[in-house]
C-alpha cells in the first residue's frame, strides 16, 4: 500500500537528502479503511426523516434520530465518507478557525461562550459515541496547540491565551511547544482529539443499521420540495419525509442566498513517514494566513505527520494545484526529514462571519442545512449533527439562534467578505462567462490534461485522457451558469462560484450542482 520508488535528491527544499519520488494520490483514512456497502435506493418509500449526505453531519443526525424512534434514510451519491470526510485531517477540536479574541470583538461575551460550549459539546459528543457504540477508531485525548515561528506573534498568542481562558477553556500560553523544529511559544488547549474518521463512520454506520436505519449509496438526489410531506426525487425513485436534513457540506440544489455566503476554498495535505525523532504529539495549527496544520497517525506500516495548508479559493484561475503541493511539500521538508507517503486535497467552505449556517434553511418549513464549517468540518459537522435533530424532534435548540442561516452580520468583516464573493461570482458570470477563449483543437491539449478552448466561436472545456481519448464538455456549470476552471493536480473541473466539482468526464463530484457537465 505504502510502496514508492526510490527516486533522486530532494526537489522540494533543496535539502539535498535522497527522495522517493512519489506520495500516493489519496487520502490515507480511504487507503486504510473499509466500510460496508450499501445497495442504491429502489422505488418509492417514506420516512419520517430523510438525511441527504452520508458524511459526519447525516450520520450523526441520523443516529440521534433512529435513537430517538424516528424512521430514517441516510441518501449518499456515492459512498459514505467518500465526499468530504475522507479527505479531512480529523482534527476534533474546541478551537475553531476564528480566533477567540476576534469571537469576543465580533459576538461579545454570552455568544462567544456558546461557541466555545458547543464545539467543546462536539468533542464530548464523539468522545460519548465511541464509547457507547465501541467504535474502533484510534480515538484518543491529545492537547491542541496554536502556535508561531515568528517572535512578533508572541503577545498575540498571549492575548489568545487570555480571551480562551475567559471563554472557559483548559488554555495557557507556553514556551514550551513539542514540535520538532523552532518555534517561538504557543497556546496550549487541553483536551482536544484526533480518530480515524472513516472508521468513526464505520461505528455509527453499524449504529445506525442496527437501529433500523436505511443507507442508499449511488444515488443521487436531484430534486427538494418542501411541503407536508416533503418530496425528496432521486436517480432512482421518489422519497417522501416529513422533514428533510441537507448534509451535503453545502446545500444542493439552488439556494443562491445562502450559497453567496460561503465560499469554497481548497486546502492541500501531505503525510509524511517521519524521522523517529520527529515527535508531533497533539493537533497544531500556526499562526500564518493561510495557516498550516499538523496532527499524526499510525498505520500498520508506522507513524505518518499529516501536515495541512496552502489554501486558496476553489477554482481560483490564478493559483495552480500542483503547485500549492509543491509548496506543502516544501514547508514540511523544511520541517522534517521524512519522506511524503500520501497528498490529497479537500475543501472546505468559509462563512462570511466566522460561525457555520445550522437550521431551517431559508424559505422552507421542513428542510434544514449545514454548512460553513470552515476547517473544522469534524467539529461542526458534529454539532450540525447534535442540533438538527433536536429541532426536528422539539422544535428547538439552545444554539439555533447563534447558527441560524437567516442571520445577518453587520460587522465590517462579514460585509467585506460578503462583497468579494458576490464580486467574484458576478465577475465570472459577466466577464468569464463571455471572455473569448484562445481558439483550438483537441490538438492542442497535452495528454492527461484539460482546457478550456474556443471551436467554432463557442467555448468548450476538452480533456484529454493519458490514451488520447477526447471528452469536450460545456464549461458553464449547470449550478449557476459560472465558467468552470482546470484542476491539474486533481484532474477536475472546478466552479469558482458556489464550489461544485466535476470529474475530467463532467460528472459531479461535489455540488451545489446535481446535474453533470453537458457533453458536447
Ligand atoms: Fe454555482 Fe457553479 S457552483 S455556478
Amino acid at each position: 500500500m505504502e510502496d514508492h520508488n526510490s527516486g533522486g535528491r530532494c526537489a522540494h527544499c533543496n535539502c539535498g537528502k535522497a527522495e522517493k519520488k512519489t506520495a500516493k494520490d489519496e487520502s490515507v483514512w480511504i487507503d486504510t479503511a473499509s466500510l460496508p456497502e450499501f445497495p442504491p435506493l429502489k422505488g418509492d418509500q417514506t420516512f419520517d426523516v430523510v438525511v441527504i449526505g452520508g458524511g459526519i453531519t447525516g450520520l450523526t443526525a441520523a443516529l440521534e434520530l433512529v435513537t430517538a424512534g424516528k424512521k430514517v434514510a441516510v441518501i449518499e451519491a456515492s459512498k459514505v465518507g467518500q465526499g468530504v470526510t475522507g479527505y479531512t485531517t480529523a482534527h476534533i477540536t474546541s478551537i475553531i478557525d476564528t480566533r477567540f479574541q476576534d469571537l469576543l470583538k465580533r459576538w461579545g461575551k454570552t455568544k462567544a461562550q456558546l461557541v466555545a460550549t458547543s464545539s467543546g459539546a462536539a468533542v464530548e459528543k464523539i468522545s460519548q459515541n465511541v464509547t457507547t457504540h465501541a467504535i474502533a477508531c484510534d480515538f484518543a485525548h491529545v492537547p491542541g496547540y496554536l502556535y508561531s515561528e515568528r517572535q512578533e506573534d508572541r503577545s498575540l498568542l498571549e492575548q489568545e491565551a487570555v480571551a480562551a481562558q475567559q471563554l472557559g477553556l483548559a488554555a495557557s500560553f507556553t514556551e514550551d511547544v513539542p514540535l520538532p523544529f523552532k518555534t517561538f511559544g504557543g497556546v496550549k488547549f487541553e483536551n482536544q482529539a484526533q480518530f480515524h474518521p472513516l472508521q468513526y463512520l464505520h461505528g455509527l454506520v453499524a449504529a445506525i443499521t442496527q437501529a433500523g436505519g436505511l443507507i442508499f449509496e449511488m444515488t443521487r438526489v436531484t430534486d427538494v420540495q418542501d411541503g407536508e410531506p416533503c418530496i425528496i426525487t432521486t436517480e432512482h425513485g421518489k422519497l417522501q419525509a416529513a422533514a428533510v436534513i441537507m448534509a451535503t457540506h453545502t446545500p444542493i440544489t439552488k439556494m443562491l442566498g445562502m450559497q453567496s455566503k460561503v465560499a469554497a476554498y481548497h486546502s492541500y495535505v501531505v503525510a509524511v513517514r517521519p524521522a523517529p525523532s520527529e515527535g508531533v504529539p497533539g493537533l497544531f495549527w500556526d499562526t500564518d494566513q493561510p495557516y498550516h496544520y499538523w496532527r499524526t497517525y499510525t498505520t500498520s506500516a508506522g507513524p505518518l505527520v499529516i501536515v495541512g495548508g496552502e489554501d486558496h479559493k476553489t477554482g481560483k484561475k490564478s493559483a495552480d494545484p500542483k503547485e500549492c503541493y509543491e509548496r506543502i511539500k516544501q514547508y514540511t521538508c523544511k520541517r522534517l526529514a521524512g519522506q511524503p507517503m500520501y497528498q490529497w486535497s479537500a475543501q472546505v467552505f468559509e462563512p462570511v462571519d466566522g460561525l457555520p449556517y445550522i437550521g431551517l434553511a431559508p424559505r422552507f418549513e421542513h428542510v434544514y442545512l449545514a454548512t460553513g464549517y470552515a476547517g473544522n468540518g469534524i467539529t461542526f459537522g458534529t454539532v450540525a449533527g447534535m442540533m438538527l435533530p433536536a429541532l426536528i424532534l422539539h422544535g428547538e435548540h439552545a444554539w439555533q439562534a447563534l447558527y441560524k442561516p437567516t442571520r445577518i452580520s453587520f460587522s465590517w468583516g462579514a460585509l467585506k467578505r460578503q462583497i468579494e464573493q458576490a464580486f467574484d461570482i458576478m465577475k465570472n458570470l459577466l466577464f468569464e462567462r463571455f471572455r473569448r477563449a484562445a481558439k483550438g483543437d483537441a490538438v492542442d491539449v497535452v495528454p492527461g490534461e484539460g482546457k478550456i478552448l474556443s471551436m467554432d466561436g463557442a467555448k468548450i472545456a476538452i480533456y484529454k485522457d493519458a490514451h488520447g481519448n477526447v471528452t469536450k464538455l460545456s464549461p458553464i456549470c449547470p449550478h449557476a451558469g459560472c465558467i468552470v476552471q482546470w484542476n491539474n493536480a486533481e484532474k477536475t473541473w472546478d466552479c469558482p462560484c458556489h464550489g461544485s466539482r466535476f470529474t475530467a468526464e463532467g460528472a459531479v463530484i461535489n455540488g451545489p450542482a446535481i446535474k453533470a457537465l453537458e457533453v458536447k
